[in-house]
């Protein structure tokens, strides 16, 4: 098989792939997200975890300006991505976007057909010289993202007409395509039944070989199962972040192991 990478990047799981420091969330007089500093390791799964509206989706997009897009959400404080600003004015959010993928929280296809879905984000970023080599990113992306079996003779049908969760492997499909550097995954297993959820969580550690990947889930099992770092947020604030084993073993704040423990949630 072609590798579909071009860009040789080194493995260094110590080394902060992205950096943020003091980040702040508004939307309007909401106070969504408060000083927020951590550093995102490279080729690390990190888990962010917490209570419905603590502001995991707000980081999460923060990470990839995705929040730019909220006409009354205002960020303040500093991220960087490999030491760059990624909020510095000559930053192109869609070039930023490609380095720094993006699977939502609800599956959101383009209304195009499935092939053009996954060949996407390769044609607008010129990845392919040729048709195969298209053919060759769509196959590799769609097979990683567990779901080429299911659409292998269908390429041409659109995106839409799959079914909630087959949607939602398209669009991982779809992220991983451009060979990001991050991949920012919200809830990507919520509309997914097990099996689906165990390939995916399966891509997620094979992803972590090439990128550094970050996932917001609700199970705990499955932080516990695919990250090696776990943030925990509540009402805002992170509260702890550390090795996802002493989050989930030794918690140190009380708050955290209410949570893991299932007394808040
Ligand atoms: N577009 C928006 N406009 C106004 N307020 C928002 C917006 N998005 C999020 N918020 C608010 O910001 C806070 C954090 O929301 P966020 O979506 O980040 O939470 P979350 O941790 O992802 O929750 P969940 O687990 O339910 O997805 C909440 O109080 C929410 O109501
Ligand atoms: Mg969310």
């Amino acid at each position: 098989m072609n590798d579909m990478r071009i860009v040789e990047r080194t493995v260094d799981a110590n080394k902060a792939k992205m950096t943020a420091r003091g980040v702040q969330v508004y939307y309007g007089a909401t106070h969504a997200l408060k000083d927020v500093s951590v550093d995102i390791l490279d080729n690390t799964v990190t888990a962010f975890i917490g209570p419905s509206g603590c502001g995991k989706s707000t980081f999460l997009r923060c990470l990839n300006r995705m929040n730019d897009t909220v006409a009354i959400a205002r960020v303040t404080g500093e991220i960087r991505l490999d030491g760059e600003d990624i909020y510095d004015k000559r930053v192109d959010p869609v070039q930023l976007r490609a380095r720094v993928g993006m699977v939502f929280q609800k599956p959101n296809p383009f209304p195009k057909s499935i092939y053009d879905n996954v060949a996407y984000g390769p044609r607008i970023h010129g990845l392919a010289r040729t048709k195969a080599e298209l053919d060759q990113i769509v196959e590799t992306s769609l097979r990683k993202a567990a779901i080429w079996n299911e659409v292998k003779d269908r390429l041409a049908a659109p995106g839409t007409g799959l079914s909630g969760g087959q949607q939602q492997r398209l669009c991982i499909a779809r992220a991983i395509a451009t060979s990001p550097e991050v991949l920012l995954m919200d809830e990507p297993c919520s509309a997914l039944d097990p099996i689906a959820t165990a390939q995916v969580e399966e891509l997620i550690d094979e992803l972590r070989s090439q990128f550094s990947v970050v996932i917001v889930t609700h199970s705990m099992q499955q932080a516990a199962r695919v990250s090696q770092r776990t943030a925990f947020f509540h009402l805002g604030n992170l509260v702890e972040y550390g090795e996802t084993g002493q989050i989930f073993t030794n918690p140190k704040d009380p708050r955290t192991e209410s949570y893991i423990t299932g007394r808040i949630g």
